[in-house]
């Protein structure tokens, strides 16, 4: 992991929440067990799509065609498969978002919060996910107890990477960006928070290159543990 030393220990942890807390590719075996031979493919270009449609409703036309992050997860299913050819029927549909409701946690998810809260840090989730699905989330992994906040882009109606999205954590902890340690496995929203100011840890966890735009996460790990490395014993 490689840590950059002039930062300040941070006071606070936010984490992205899908990719990062929960596993978006989780619904590769139930899309394998319905489109069989189709699984992984459509787990990635699903993802991909539901990002995409987050920065095209956040970009046009200042937010008008603004929906929730599951509807948007919805519309991205329906792309991907339509893109696939294959036959989403509503009974389909419906198993699948159900089970994007119910996204396996990270193992290492509970002893890491654990950890932190011990440590009397506060934690967070920040997240593009709407509060339902949010809370259904933290609610199947058991999480509530170790989160202090769990903070949703619906209210603002923009997505990440809007800094309107990214201010939402110095706003509800009362603290500095620069004094929050931002989690995100997604290498685009490691950036974005690095840019608004945190400090940010890219969990790299499929081993991919960073986004190359000319600025670095202040540290790099490769699992949710590697959080703990940015407080001293
Ligand atoms: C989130 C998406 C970006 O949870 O993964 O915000």
């Amino acid at each position: 992991m490689s840590s950059n030393a002039t930062f300040l220990t941070p006071q606070a942890v936010l984490f992205d929440a899908y990719g990062t807390l929960f596993d978006v590719y989780s619904v590769a075996s139930l899309a394998e067990q319905l489109f069989p031979g189709q699984g992984q493919a459509l787990s990635v270009l699903w993802r991909d799509k539901q990002i995409e449609y987050t920065r095209l409703v956040t970009t046009s036309n200042d937010g008008a065609h603004y929906q929730p992050f599951s509807a948007l997860t919805r519309a991205g299913l329906r792309y991907a498969c339509k893109k696939f050819g294959l036959d989403l029927n509503a009974e389909r549909e419906e198993q699948l978002m159900n089970q994007y409701r119910h996204l396996s946690a990270f193992p290492e998810n509970k002893e890491v919060l654990r950890a932190l809260k011990a440590r009397g840090l506060v934690t967070g989730i920040l997240s593009n996910g709407d509060p339902d699905m949010l809370g259904v989330a933290v609610r199947s992994a058991g999480l509530e107890g170790l989160l202090d906040h769990v903070l949703s882009v619906d209210g603002l109606r923009k997505y990440k990477t809007d800094p309107a999205a990214y201010a939402l954590g110095p706003q509800a902890t009362g603290l500095k960006p620069a004094q929050i340690l931002f989690v995100s496995c997604n290498a685009w929203d490691a950036l974005a928070a690095t840019w608004y100011g945190y400090q940010t840890l890219w969990v790299n966890r499929y081993n991919l290159p960073f986004e190359e735009l000319g600025t670095q996460p202040t540290r790099t790990g490769s699992s949710l543990r590697d959080v703990l490395r940015a407080f001293p014993n």
